[in-house]
């Protein structure tokens, strides 16, 4: 059916433009800060490596052979029970619901370009003011630009693979290398570089608990775009012959290299110019504009930089969670390419609208349960539950459904010696270690 597929650099970029994202620039140094730095950091690459990785070269071969849309990708794969594998493709309905607040928060990064342009506040008072006025209160603006970008996303995706995720992420990915590559180089200049070094690097085993554990798991499959088929959907349009190893490596590569250049940059700056790294999801909201002001004219530019910068990597990823299911309507209904866009797009702006809502004041009350909004549930349920349960479903399709000749046959040419470990890590380090998320998540243990 498919007949628009990636050049190889325009898979590379957009496998890359998908995990790095908000997830990179905005929660990363967030988490990190709150579990302290050092030790998080070193599980989080622990985690990438060891169950990331492994994930994504699954992931990776089951769209590669399957070669449709998530559903039918399982269903054709799975040599029997195919009416019940096929379930596993519907881990791509939670991509949509991470569109619910995706979508939110990229609007929210839309309105800091506007704002940077004229001015920032002068103090961290004065910013967080600001940044809760525009959540608790402000319905307009945010809706306003919720829209821009469910209408933007909208038209990426309805011009498909090649005219317009690829495009996109030929054009966008490079301006994002080099925003975050230059400002990490003046960063580089300041004195307090070298503790931000420290901090993210000086591992400090008396911050982590089973909770850093968790998070930097969770954290792991969300940043490389694992567990929703996001990557499944765009290799079922790579052509045949390409090697999936060099490519699951780069992209983890890519991703972790801009999370970390981010992380040290954003850090640095802290440090430079007093603030706290530990300030939570407010950080790059709350605590970086102030900072910026207090850089002068230079400030301003870095923070619209910034911020552009932001909004490029979450419409890259954006891009990549709602393909999934538009991917699944236009295979498994005839749904054209037009319709499934517009209607997924509707989806997620008309949901997110309650997101927004749900945390408004006057709002907040009728849509928040057991002390969560609506907002924070789909974060919270999307980010610790389905993903993780998408990655296991995958590494036991892969690493026990799936004969393991059908999975040899591809991947022992491209990983040689190393396929034995990668099956080994893939059948028993990826699920051993998702189970035990889903049960500290579960309250069982820790
Ligand atoms: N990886 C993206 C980020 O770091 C988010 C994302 C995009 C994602 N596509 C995904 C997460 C698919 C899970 C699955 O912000």
């Amino acid at each position: 059916m498919k007949v628009a597929r990636f050049s190889r650099i325009g898979f590379i970029l957009a496998a890359s433009g998908s995990a790095i994202g908000l997830g990179n620039i905005w929660k990363f140094p967030y988490i990190t800060g709150k579990f302290g730095g050092g030790a998080f950091v070193l599980m989080y690459l622990v985690t990438v490596v060891l169950i990331g990785l492994s994930i994504m070269i699954a992931e990776m071969l089951i769209g590669y052979l399957g070669r449709a849309d998530t559903v039918t990708s399982f269903e054709k794969l799975a040599p029997k029970n195919k009416q019940f594998w096929k379930y596993g493709g519907f881990q791509a309905l939670a991509g949509l619901l991470v569109m619910i607040y995706y979508s939110v928060v990229i609007g929210w990064i839309f309105n800091y370009i506007v704002t940077s342009l004229s001015g920032l506040p002068s103090s961290v008072d004065e910013a967080k003011t600001i940044f809760s006025t525009m959540l608790h209160s402000d319905f307009k603006t945010q809706l306003f630009y919720h829209t821009v970008s469910f209408a933007l996303i909208t038209f990426v995706v309805a011009r498909g693979i090649k005219g317009g995720i690829e495009k996109l992420n030929l054009v966008l990915m490079p301006m994002l290398f080099i925003i975050i590559g230059g400002m990490f180089l003046y960063a580089t200049t300041l004195d307090s570089f070298h503790q931000a070094v420290e901090f993210m690097f000086k591992p400090d085993f008396s911050k982590i608990d089973s909770t850093a554990f968790v998070t930097a798991v969770g954290h792991a499959f969300f940043t490389l775009s694992l567990g929703m088929g996001a990557i499944m959907t765009y290799s079922a349009s790579l052509e045949k012959g390409q090697n999936l190893v060099t490519s699951s490596i780069v992209v983890v590569i890519a991703d972790t290299a801009i999370a970390l250049l981010a992380g040290l940059m954003l850090f640095t700056f802290l440090y430079e110019y007093g603030g706290e790294p530990s300030s939570g999801p407010g950080l790059v909201f709350i605590s970086l504009p102030a900072v910026f002001y207090q850089m002068g004219i230079l400030g301003n530019v870095f923070a619209v930089m910034f911020f552009i910068s932001l909004a490029f990597a979450g419409l890259t990823s954006a891009v990549s969670l709602v393909e999934p299911m538009i991917q699944y309507f236009i295979d498994r209904f005839s749904w054209s390419r037009i319709k499934a866009s517009v209607l997924m797009g509707l989806f997620f702006y008309l949901v997110g609208i309650v997101a927004i809502l749900s945390q408004l004041d006057s709002f907040s009350s009728y849509l928040t349960w057991e002390n969560k909004n609506f907002f924070d549930w789909v974060d919270f349920f999307t980010a610790t539950f389905m993903l993780p349960v998408g990655g296991l479903i995958m590494s036991i399709f892969v690493g026990y459904i799936m004969p393991k000749s059908q999975v040899e046959k591809v991947l022992r040419p491209q990983l040689g010696r190393a396929f034995d470990t990668w099956y080994f890590s893939l059948r028993y380090i990826a699920p051993i270690s998702l189970v035990i998320v889903m049960l500290n998540l579960a309250g069982v243990i820790g």
